[in-house]
């Protein structure tokens, strides 16, 4: 199969210097970019750059090579159109259907999913003008991503920012894997708990343990890319935050457990990916601990954390709600680990269990994870080794299926 087509509209914002990252995480992982830059976007970065880096001509306007029709070739090609940053502008002009440049008559010719990642100041994009034109865009079926909030250009900070490259490109990779732009989880309010949770010893230790979060996160910028309402609960991560999803940042497993449970009172459904410390010390030293000089050590007795997944899964917290949880399980003499799994998903009363099995490799922070999920209908999807968003896209696809069969 050839490589996805992706045409990378680049709007005239100062975020344009982070499309440049953006193109860089398309064509390294195999898409063939053509890049579109207006002709305001080319003063903030030039024609030589998105050529180098996209290993293509870069056009901008409709008059260049026009024995070859860019006009409609472009968007009529493309397997995705991403517009990052679009700015009010663009938006307006979108809205609008005028085409007075290759960027925006790309966007008229496209049949394919199209995305824009919207970066400009407050104001602009709280603007009745630009809300309802991006309401315009969304209502025809196109995606327009949430701004991230932040430091804007000057001292300014506040909602207008170019979401992460990086969740920009993970929105697009679940948009170009399903083939589709169709806000299939539309409706739903999805809660995702991510990384791990730190116990702590005194105010400077803890106990912890190694999760990136990487799972949760790719669950949550999935979901977002697939229409849904998503509150992702993070525990200690140190990822980008996903594109169009509101985040809760924890550290303690009480608090995981509170803002899980906070959220999931308005859920349709609570997807448990997070590492989750199962002991505590009984009490956290309220000063640093001191070591003395008989080089004896403290002792520090640890209670057991409450089960959150467990809770969830048997007394729900709203009727109908979909409880999946995540179990990384080794073989032994008396159970293969796909056995501890299906005992685990009866134990904790949940919809679906998503088990990976471990080895003495067990790698952290790892990029791609191989899995089974299976259900409490008695089904077993094996996902083979591939990225967490892949994954991410097949557990929300059993979702669906679990939704279907109880709506
Ligand atoms: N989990 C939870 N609350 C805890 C511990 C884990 O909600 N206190 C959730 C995790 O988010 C994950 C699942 O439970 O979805 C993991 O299952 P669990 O049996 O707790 O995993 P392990 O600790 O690995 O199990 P075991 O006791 O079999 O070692």
């Amino acid at each position: 199969m050839p490589p996805p087509d992706v045409v990378l509209g680049v709007g005239g914002g100062i975020a344009a210097y982070k499309a440049c990252e953006l193109l860089r995480l398309f064509t390294e992982s195999g898409h063939a970019v053509t890049v579109v830059p207006t002709a305001s976007a080319l003063r903030f970065v030039g024609e030589p750059t998105w050529s180098a880096l996209s290993g293509r001509p870069v056009a901008t306007e409709v008059w260049e090579h026009v024995h070859e029709v860019p006009h409609v070739r472009i968007g009529r090609h493309a397997d995705l159109v991403v517009v990052a940053p679009a700015t009010a502008d663009l938006l307006a002009k979108a809205a609008h259907g005028l085409a007075e440049d290759l960027l925006t008559n790309t966007l008229l010719t496209a049949t394919c999913p199209v995305v824009f990642a919207p970066a400009m100041h407050t104001e602009m994009w709280e603007h009745p003008a630009t809300q309802e034109n991006v309401a315009t865009l969304r209502r025809r079926g196109l995606s327009v991503i949430e701004p991230a909030v932040g430091r804007l250009t000057g001292a300014d900070t506040g909602k207008g920012r170019l979401p992460d490259p990086a969740a920009i490109f993970e929105y697009c990779r679940s948009l170009l894997a399903r083939g589709s732009a169709a806000p299939d989880l539309a409706g739903l309010h999805v809660v995702v708990s991510a990384g791990g949770t730190r116990e702590p010893i005194d105010p400077v230790r803890f106990i912890g343990n190694r999760s990136s979060g990487k799972q949760g996160f790719a669950l949550a910028a999935t979901a977002a890319a697939r229409g849904a309402r998503v509150t992702l609960v993070a525990a200690n991560t140190a990822l980008p935050e996903p594109a169009g999803v509101e985040v809760v940042k924890v550290s303690t497993t009480a608090q995981l457990r509170d803002a899980v449970r906070a959220a999931a009172a308005h859920a349709d459904v609570v997807v448990m990916a997070a590492a989750v410390a199962d002991f505590r010390p009984a009490e956290a030293a309220a000063s640093k601990i001191k070591k003395s000089d008989d080089s004896s050590a403290p002792d520090i007795r640890l209670v057991q954390n409450p089960h959150i997944l467990r809770e969830l899964g048997h007394s729900r917290i709203r009727p109908g709600q979909t409880v999946v949880g995540f179990a990384a399980e080794t073989g032994d003499p008396g159970r293969t680990w796909l056995e501890h799994g299906r005992a685990k998903l009866a134990k904790y009363g949940v919809d679906l269990l998503v088990v990976n099995q471990v080895g003495t490799d067990l790698t952290f922070g790892a990029d791609h994870s191989a899995a089974v999920v299976i259900g409490a209908d008695g089904s077993e999807e094996p996902v083979p080794d591939g990225p967490k968003g892949r994954l991410a896209d097949i557990i929300w696809d059993r979702v669906l299926k679990v939704r279907s069969r109880t709506d």
